[in-house]
């Protein structure tokens, strides 16, 4: 059940060019967050909608989240400073399925939060893709402490592998055996991995990314079309089994 709550800003720092982390002390909304659920922050009065944005992470009652700066509300956001209060409404959606045994996560860009806060509550490795160094290396620390192995692509080459993460997908999963994939980022990546793992007969599911109004299944700002007829990715999502968003047998990218 998602409730308002009005939170301390521990900390609101940039970490990469215009990526921030914020985190806030909110000891409630941690205990009843799962890994892959969404909060609405509430920048200020001057902007009447919610940001949704990912749970990054719950340990020690602190809930972290990552922003990057893509106009005036995130601006505003990152001008916040600790001990200031910030209303956040939460947690919403669903989350990633319980598993017992070790997952692969792959993520891209700013997909890699809500996969932060599965490596925290599941056996994981992960797969980070991003365009440069500077995308990919914090990411890198933050992972760190909570899974066995991580791999890393960038597209320009500039740390690590260079291509893209689907790229080095097929090495990664011949090395071990993983019970499933969890995977958020752009939709093009995701369709790929997904379609990998269905050739792997792995499990995938896959966190969804819209543009969202009231965030609570009201608005219908966020349908999508799945094998399960229409669905709101706030209410049904953002957690989807890959084989109910993507249709392997078409090239279609509208589907
Ligand atoms: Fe309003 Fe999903 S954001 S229904």
């Amino acid at each position: 059940m998602a409730k308002n709550f009005e939170a301390e800003i521990l900390s609101n720092e940039e970490v990469a060019e215009k990526i921030f982390r914020l985190t806030l002390a909110a000891p409630e909304l941690a205990e009843i967050s799962r890994a892959g659920q969404f909060v609405q922050v509430k920048i200020s009065d001057e902007f009447t909608l919610r940001r949704p944005l990912g749970i990054a992470s719950t340990a020690g009652g602190r809930v972290k989240i990552f922003y990057r700066l893509v106009g005036r509300g995130t601006e505003n956001l990152s001008k916040k400073k600790s001990g200031e209060r910030l209303n956040i409404l939460g947690a919403l959606g669903n989350g990633f399925s319980p598993c017992n045994r070790k997952i692969l996560l792959v993520g891209g860009g700013m997909g890699l939060a809500p996969l932060l806060c599965a490596a925290e509550n599941y056996s994981a490795d992960v797969l980070i893709g991003g365009r440069t160094s500077d995308e990919v290396i914090f990411w890198q620390e933050e992972f760190r402490p909570h899974v066995e192995k991580i791999f890393i692509t960038t597209d320009d080459g500039s740390y690590a592998k260079k291509g893209f993460a689907i790229d080095l997908l097929p090495e990664v999963l011949s090395a071990e055996n993983y019970s499933a994939i969890f995977t958020c980022g752009p939709e093009i990546m995701m369709r790929g991995i997904a379609k990998l793992a269905k050739e792997k007969n792995l499990p995938c599911e896959v966190s969804f990314e819209k543009r969202m109004a009231c965030g609570l299944g009201a608005c219908l700002s966020c349908s999508i079309d799945t094998a399960r007829g229409r669905k709101k990715v706030c209410k049904d999502g953002p957690i989807f089994d890959a084989k109910e968003v993507f249709d392997y047998e078409s090239d279609n990218p509208e589907n």
